[in-house]
């Protein structure tokens, strides 16, 4: 395989969290120790001016703001690191579950003081589906929080799997004395500050004692050290040894505690991620005879498929750009693309590549890599993208995820000689899966749904700013929706009579049951045990 060097050094993972855990602070010493960034504080600095932008509408400045961090490349070692940005308002897109489709690990941020917290728990679903391998951080260790064993039982209950501590604390909160790494059988000794240098080439700013001289540190931290002793001891009977096939097939977590905002504990976190965490897989393609076809990562050709379609900075030109997660071959500056499912040959004025946090031209981009390019139409998210030479024999890559909306509104034209722009608005936004578009099948107002509130306000606004259309949002009686599938004719024909003013098509033409209440589905399945209802509807 001519790219297996170039594959190896890759990792591409996300971070999961919930709001306040610490994702920002941790990307930022991540991306100091890579040398990405110079100065700290400057991802802060970027997360400090979104929430200035308290009015949300301000939405052209937050997409430039958002392109430009959505994708963060690093070297550390000899690897090349790739980190993904999970949109994580307290409002929730689909975004952010499909960014979870291109990375091969995810990084689980956990606040020690509040554990595992609602929106993790969602992000969680969405690895635990696609079996993507969790690695555990237990942050804010300098705060007063949980009993660290307390918080290893609460992450093995949420996760479904255990964990398998890499470090261990001593102490915590104003007692924090540090962690210990239990593999290199040293301690960590905590110091505060966030702006020490202990970056790859500089010498490591903090103090590490061997484990060899415990009584040195029996005596340094007294009974937070036995406390400690005594806890890895009981570890060390009660977890699992560190397995590579089980993390890698996500059944067990290895979990690392620390303070991102000290810079603490976060290196054991990189050298994780460099030395645990797998490189890109080979990924299937469905091939147009309906064959599964394993595409090795390695392999010559170039292809890559569409997990985001984003609106560019100038919202007058709508042209978007299109996030392509490489799945194999070599991408190199210039090549022509193709979309698989039109045929059609792409002439992307600039592809790009997310060097730090400035989009630079892309020079050579392999598997796990992402690459952006801008589009003036004819890409959509989950849309298969190849070199433009390859054959239309390759197939698609399947698995990009449709999540059924939890909320709906209704759409109206507040002038309907404009409608035709509010449908193609529309079509575009629910191209770009920025909201969920439904035709119910008896007529009637077109329905939007959404996954977070947030979504139906940014619709609104873009279809004024973009399309010069006024749209007027309505309350609307469903909430929720299942993608129906029957394989029995007359069944599916019963279902579709009984059922038909609840039924509307998606964006895509597929045929689904919008739903009043969980008990209402319920009811609806038991009428109807031969209808399949579908959470997800995976892009084809
Ligand atoms: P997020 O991206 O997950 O939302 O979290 P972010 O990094 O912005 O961190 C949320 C808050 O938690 C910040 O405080 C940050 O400084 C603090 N924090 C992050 N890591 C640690 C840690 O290891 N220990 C402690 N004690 N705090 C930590 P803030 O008050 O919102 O901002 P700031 O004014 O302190 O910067």
């Amino acid at each position: 395989m001519p790219h297996a060097p170039e594959v190896r050094r890759r990792r591409t993972f996300a971070i999961i969290s919930h709001p306040d855990a610490g994702k920002t602070t941790l990307t930022e010493k991540l991306l100091l120790f890579s040398g990405a960034i110079h100065i700290a504080g400057s991802v802060k600095a970027r997360k400090a001016s979104r929430h200035a932008t308290s009015d949300w509408m301000e939405i052209e400045k937050q997409r430039g703001i958002s392109v430009a961090s959505s994708v963060m490349q690093m070297l550390y070692r000899d690897c090349v690191i790739n980190l993904l940005d999970t949109p994580g308002h307290k409002d929730f897109s689909e975004d952010t579950y499909r960014v979870l489709t291109a990375v091969d690990a995810a990084l689980m941020v956990i606040d020690a003081a509040n554990g595992v917290e609602p929106q993790t728990r969602r992000l969680i679903e969405v690895c635990r589906q696609r079996d993507t391998p969790i690695l555990t951080f237990v942050n804010k260790m300098d705060r007063e929080g949980r009993d660290p064993l307390e918080l290893l039982d609460e992450i093995e209950q949420e996760l479904g799997m255990p964990c398998v501590p890499m470090t261990w604390p001593v102490g915590q909160g104003k007692a924090f004395g540090g962690i210990v790494d239990l593999r290199k059988q040293q301690m960590r000794l905590f110091k505060a500050g966030a702006d020490k240098r202990s970056d790859q080439d500089g010498a490591d700013a903090d103090e590490i004692v061997p484990l060899a001289q415990a009584d040195t540190l029996r005596a340094r931290f007294g009974q937070d050290f036995e406390t400690a002793e005594g806890s890895i001891e009981l570890l060390a009977g009660a977890a699992p040894a560190y397995a590579q096939d089980a993390f890698e097939a996500a059944k067990q977590t290895p979990v690392f505690f620390g303070s991102g905002v000290n810079n603490f504990g976060v290196q054991e976190v990189l050298d994780a991620l460099v030395d645990l965490a797998p490189p890109p897989a080979a990924r299937h393609v469905t091939q147009a005879d309906g064959r599964d076809v394993e595409v090795p990562p390695a392999a010559e050709g170039f292809s890559g498929v569409v997990f985001k379609v984003q609106a560019n900075m100038d919202p007058s030109h709508r042209d978007r750009i299109a996030f392509v997660r490489v799945n194999s071959g070599r991408y190199a500056s210039g090549m022509k693309l193709r979309v698989q499912r039109s045929g059609k040959e792409l002439r992307p004025t600039s592809v790009v590549t997310f060097l730090s946090q400035r989009r630079e031209a892309v020079e050579e981009a392999y598997a796990g890599d992402i690459i952006g390019f801008t589009t003036h139409g004819g890409v959509q998210l989950g849309d298969t993208i190849t070199h433009g030479e390859a054959p239309a024999s390759f197939g698609t890559y399947t698995g990009l995820p449709f999540f059924a909306p939890e909320l709906f509104q209704t759409v109206e034209l507040a002038n309907p000689m404009k409608s035709k722009q509010l449908m193609q608005g529309l079509l575009q936004l629910g191209e770009e899966g920025a909201i969920q578009v439904f035709r119910p099948t008896v007529g009637g107002a077109m329905l939007l749904g959404a996954i977070g509130q947030l979504q139906f306000e940014v619709v609104q606004h873009r279809l004024k700013a973009e399309y010069g259309v006024e749209a007027r949002l309505g309350a609307c009686r469903f909430h929720g929706a299942r993608w129906v599938t029957c394989d029995d004719a007359a069944a599916m024909r019963k279902f579709t009579d009984e059922a038909a003013s609840k039924l509307a098509l998606d964006a895509a033409d597929t045929l689904a049951y919008l739903m009043t209440s969980p008990y209402d589905l319920r009811l609806t399945q038991e009428r109807h045990p031969k209808v399949v209802f579908h959470p997800l509807r995976e892009h084809a």
